[in-house]
Formats: C-alpha cells, structure tokens, sequence
C-alpha cells in the first residue's frame, strides 16, 4: 500500500553525509514542508508535500506528526537488555568507593546476573526484553542490537538467544541478537578460558547457525574476562562459520581492540582506555568504534575519545550499553547528549552515531537514513529545530514514533 505521510515542518534525511571523520551541523539538508511517500514500509520519495500530493492521488494519507520535525529512528548498537534482577548493591558499592572489579572479585558483577537470569523462565525473560525494548521505542529507538552473555552455559545462551528471538515477535521495535556467551570464564566451568571458548566453538555456535538465532557474535577481551590471544582464536574460528563479529574492547585495560581490528570486527565498543596507537589503529580501519558513555556514566569513568576518533578519520557510533551492571539508565540520547558536551562533538556527529552510523556498525544498509529504498523508520518532534533534542539532553521526546510506516508508539 502506498502512503503519504505529513506534511512535515522538515524531514531531516540525513542523506549524503560521510560515514566516517567529523561532520558539521551545515551538512545537514533539511528539506521543508515535505512529505515522505512509502510503500510497504519502505521509503520511495522525499520531497514537497504538495507535489507528491499531486503526483500520487491514489496514496492513501498518514497525517500523524503533521507540522513537525522528522528525522531517522534512533539506533542502538550495543545493549544487553536482556536479563532478570537488578544489581543496586553493586552500584551502592560503587559509589561508596569499590571499583568495578573488586564487586566483581566480592561476588557482583556479571556473574551475579548469570545465576539470577539462569534461574529466570523463558516466560519473564522474554517480558523484560519486551519491556525495554518498548521503553527505548518510546524514546524514538526503532533499532536495538540485544546480546546474550548471562547464561554462559550452552543451554543458557540459547535459552537467552531464544528469548530475544521471541522478544522480537512482540515488540514493533527490530531487535537485532548477539551471542555474547564469550563475556566471561563462567566460573562453574572446569578448565581454562581457552577450552570454555573451545566448547562454544563446538557445541554452541553451530547450533546458533542451524536454528538461526544470531548472525553476530561478541566476546569480553579483559584482564577479568577473555586474553587476546585466546580472543583472537575464538573470533577467527567464528569467522569462519560465517559470524559477524564485534568486540568488548579496550574498557579497563588494552589489547582488544587490536584484536577486532586484526578480524575486521564490525565495531570495537568501549575504547575508554584505548590510547594514541589504538585510536590511530582504529580509526583508519573499516571497524566502527563504539562509544557507551552510558557505561561511563555508570562508572564513574573517562568517556571514549570520541573526538579524538572522529579527527582521525575513524567510524564513530553512540549506543546505551543497558545492561543491569556497568550501565543499567538505559537513555541512550541522553547519554550521546552528555557525551557530545564533554567530548565536543557536533550536533550532526552526535546523531550520525545513533542512526546512519550506529546502521553501519550492525551492518545495515536498509535504515538509519531516510532515503528511498530505506526503512520508513522514523519520529517527529514538536520543536522548530532537531538540534533540541540533544540540546535537551534527552528530555524533548517524539511525539511519533514508526517502524516500516506504520505509527507505533508513544
Ligand atoms: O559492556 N564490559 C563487559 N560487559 C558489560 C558489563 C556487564 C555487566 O556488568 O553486567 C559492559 O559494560
Ligand atoms: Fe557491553
């Protein structure tokens, strides 16, 4: 079915701009009072309400959002949403001065949330994904990417990894798996780190790829978690199955993201202590850096050198991290706004890393722009301007949200 949607105030399109390096706020077109025509959730033309009107009696109207600034649904490219029970007395602990290992050497940390979300039943597990993910769709996150990692068994990760699958049934948002079963050395495994990454290898994997639970796999490298030499066997191996991958990178300590970038990952995410060697590396490579200042804010700790990313010419996407541990607030645009004041990035490179940019780190060429051939994914604002969404922090919400043409929300 073909549908006119506006008139629109503008249509931020975000066309033609570069996926890497800085951005101006001036190379952002806004088209005026424009319509977006679309045919079966997917974008054919942009351009003057009226004379698309004319042009295409036979289309049926969408006036939602009429009047009002549109631009691209919003993109998470990193989160782990998927997970029962909080973890409020690791962040009291934080915040009375225990750093983030030492929670995790006292017995917090992700392996608390593994026994809770192991013991959790498909049932609830499914309804909390469900649950946040409707929360960011509110927020104007037609897209998220979801890992797995707090079952660390094979029958827990593919009991996550189906949850998630079913998540995505339920929820109008696209939900995109990751298997993170490489997140940490459970510690009821018997062995070394290796052989924990060789089962996967054997067991896990191929049975992801047969029952088509996840295209993606990720893996912690860490003094705590995963060592690069071990890391960059897994990722190899994976890639050879046919696996995208992407990398817990450079967080406390380095040596991953050369890893990722050795297996042409999709994105390094993290990078909070990578240094000018690891950004000069990264930044001249096809992989994505991933910043997560919602895990900084978390933590209490340096935000990702997002500026320094960006002049050197590097790929730069913004995602939440929301995960019940290092970054449990879960606002992604509030926390790209924070991190464009302390990092000074424009308004224009702010938003290319939670919609065009954050597409390209998941591989996805179908969203995050709105062009023709694109997604109709896309919200409206009651502002005059896109630039107060981030000008308010994360506080100005969509008044509609659609996901392939169609209103869904708010
Ligand atoms: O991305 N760094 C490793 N994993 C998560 C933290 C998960 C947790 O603490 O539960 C992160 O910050
Ligand atoms: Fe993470």
């Amino acid at each position: 079915m073909i549908i006119l949607h506006g008139p629109f105030k503008k249509v931020i399109s975000l066309g033609g701009l570069s996926m890497r390096g800085p951005l101006s706020d001036s190379d952002v077109t806004e088209i005026s009072d424009a319509g977006i025509l679309t045919e079966n959730g997917k974008i054919i033309e942009i351009g003057n309400y009226a004379h698309l009107q004319s042009a295409n009696p036979e289309a049926k109207n969408d006036h939602a959002g009429e009047n009002m600034v549109v631009m691209p649904g919003f993109i998470d490219a990193h989160t782990h949403l998927c997970w029962a029970k909080d973890r409020v007395l690791d962040y009291a602990l934080r915040v009375a001065g225990k750093s983030y290992l030492e929670i995790a050497e006292a017995g917090g940390g992700i392996w608390s949330s593994v026994l809770k979300t192991r013991e959790a039943s498909d049932d609830e597990l499914i309804r909390r994904t469900v649950e946040r993910a409707q929360r960011h769709l509110n927020d104007g996150i037609t897209t998220i990417e979801v890992k797995s990692g707090y079952g660390l068994s094979v029958a827990a990760e593919l009991k996550l990894l189906h949850a998630i699958n079913e998540a995505n049934k339920l929820t109008e948002a696209g939900l995109i798996p990751t298997c993170l079963a490489a997140h940490m050395k459970p510690r009821d495994f018997q062995g070394t780190g290796r052989a924990y990454l060789e089962v996967l290898l054997q067991e896990l994997l191929p049975q992801i790829k047969s029952d088509g639970l996840a295209n993606r796999i990720d893996i912690f490298i860490e003094k705590t978690a995963f060592n690069p030499a071990d890391s960059l066997y897994y990722l190899q191996e994976a890639g050879k199955m046919g696996f995208d991958i992407t990398v817990h990178a450079d967080q406390f300590s380095v040596g991953g993201s050369e890893v990722g970038i050795e297996v042409n990952a999709r994105s390094v995410d993290h990078l909070e202590a990578s240094g000018e060697g690891e950004i000069s590396l990264i930044s001249a490579s096809e992989t994505t850096a991933v910043a997560l200042p919602g895990a900084s804010l978390g933590l209490g700790m340096a935000f990702t050198p997002a500026r320094n990313i960006l002049d050197k010419g590097g790929k730069l996407a913004i995602a939440s991290d929301w995960n019940p541990g290092s970054a449990p607030m879960g606002d992604l645009v509030m926390q790209a706004s924070v991190l464009g004041t302390f990092e000074k990035l424009t308004i224009a490179e702010t938003l290319a890393g939670i919609t065009f940019r954050a597409a390209d780190a998941l591989g996805l060429a179908d969203r995050g722009k709105l062009e023709p051939g694109e997604w109709a994914d896309m919200q409206a604002y009651d502002t005059d301007d896109y630039r107060a969404v981030f000008y308010q922090q994360g506080r100005l919400k969509p008044s509609v949200v659609w996901k392939s043409g169609r209103p869904v929300t708010v």
